[in-house]
């Protein structure tokens, strides 16, 4: 078998490595000929991809940004981004455009699966009249599936292998071919229906997870003012052995999915007169989060009698979530940003971020982030780092993640 992957990032790359772990020959397609470059040297700039396991699959995978190397392989999955536009809508941009280039170079009989997130009615409706302007027709001369990507960057006791595969085929051969596929990397696949339900599936997955934030967000600003310790209730909360699932307050959602997958539903939504107001109002809550945060850090600084404006803040942790590189919608900007607009100095630290180019910072050694650092702003948890011995080093911390023991000096969120 021969697969082709379309989009090497943090969905695409670990699935090329994976089929070809598997002795499958992978042709990987990206736009971006650099990326490419670096793949084919054996650089990896995902980190659940080590250089090692590229170094491994490279043999069996093949970068390239030419799609006509598509047309000889037996499906191929794709796996480009599907962001929002500014005015906050569904940009199916790199979707259509990849779907244009992939019907030019279809062969009767292939399989194609659409990978990346998106409304019901995407792959039936969008990407496969795409598909079919070279006159095959879907379902009929060529095999198209929707599997939504599970994949939690950074995690790894679940992986592509032992993590559930939803796959949800145009009709039911296209799903037996999709599942005979994914049988390959995935140990478990799970076949609904159409792919509507598979597309669905995964944004009920993050729409569940969005608005659990965003409650326990809700709850930190109350207790915030109720004077009540809200990890304190979370933790005994979560001592409850049945219906009840633990979720974290924090700076804001940041990353490719949870601040963006929901919209998509809620734009789609609308289209059949039904406003989706637990995903709007989980939104707006979960925008609020950096401006609370700052609030917050204003006033504890105000508590030792310094304003913001002229202090020195220390972030500790700038990725959306701990062990990534990724700051895509990570909350740190904006905290970052409204510190600025307040005067302050920010420098950060976080060993995965090397640099914030955007906003002209580079990350520091701990030891220099928190020299003369008025207070200490933990927004990622970083693995490994020292969180007990860090009241001792600065003036205040604020911990926006619960990770930091109490002590003297010490606010939590
Ligand atoms: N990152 C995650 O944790 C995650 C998890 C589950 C699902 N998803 C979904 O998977 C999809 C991809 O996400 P990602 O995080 O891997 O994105 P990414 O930005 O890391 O990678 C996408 C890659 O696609 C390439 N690309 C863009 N347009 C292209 C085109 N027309 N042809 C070929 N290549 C193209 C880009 O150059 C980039 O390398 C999105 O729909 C996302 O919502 C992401």
């Amino acid at each position: 078998m021969r697969v082709g992957i379309v989009g090497l990032g943090y969905v695409g790359l670990p699935l090329a490595v994976a089929f070809a772990a598997a002795d499958v020959d992978v042709v990987a397609v990206d736009l971006d000929a650099r990326l490419i470059d670096a793949i084919a040297a054996g650089r990896s700039h995902v980190e659940d991809v080590p250089a090692e396991a590229l170094a491994a699959a490279l043999p069996r995978l093949h970068p390239t940004t030419d799609y006509a190397r598509l047309r000889d392989t037996d499906a191929v999955l794709i796996c480009v981004p599907t962001p929002l536009s500014a005015n906050r809508e569904p940009d199916l941009g790199p979707l259509l455009a990849c779907a244009q280039e992939l019907g030019g170079v279809l062969a009767a009989g292939q399989l194609v699966v659409l990978e990346s997130t998106s409304y019901p009615g995407t792959t039936r409706e969008r990407v496969a009249p795409l598909l079919e302007r070279g006159g095959l027709r879907a379902g009929v001369d060529f095999h198209l599936a929707f599997s939504p990507e599970r994949v939690d960057p950074g995690r790894t006791d679940f992986t592509l292998a032992n993590t559930p595969k939803v796959v949800g085929g145009l009709t039911e051969a296209c799903g037996d071919r999709a599942e005979e596929v994914y049988r390959t990397v995935c140990s478990s696949v799970i076949r609904v229906g159409t792919p509507e339900a598979a597309e669905l599936t995964k944004l009920l997955e993050n729409i569940f997870r969005a608005v659990n934030i965003a409650l326990v967000n809700e709850l930190a600003l109350l207790t915030d003012r109720m004077g009540i310790d809200i990890w304190e209730v979370i933790d005994a909360a979560s001592t409850k052995p049945y219906g009840f699932m633990r979720f974290e307050p924090g700076p804001g959602m940041g990353g490719h999915c949870l601040p963006v997958d929901p919209f998509y539903l809620a734009w789609r939504a609308r289209e059949f007169d039904m406003p989706l107001e637990f995903i709007e109002l989980a939104g707006k809550l979960n925008q609020q989060m950096p401006y609370h945060c700052v609030a917050k850090l204003q006033r504890t600084l105000n508590e030792q009698g310094r304003a913001v404006r002229g202090a020195r803040i220390a972030l500790l942790g700038v990725s959306y979530k701990p062990g990534v590189a990724d700051v895509r919608e990570s909350p740190a900007l904006k905290i970052i940003a409204l510190l600025r607009e307040l005067g302050a100095e920010v420098v950060y630290h976080d060993p995965l971020v090397g640099e914030l180019a955007a906003h002209g910072l580079r990350s520091l050694a701990a030891e220099e982030a928190l020299a003369g650092a008025d207070l200490a702003l933990v927004v990622t948890a970083l693995p490994g780092f020292d969180y007990a011995g860090l009241a001792a080093r600065v003036p205040r911390v604020l911990d926006l993640r619960g990770v930091v023991p109490p002590a003297a000096g010490v606010v939590r969120l």
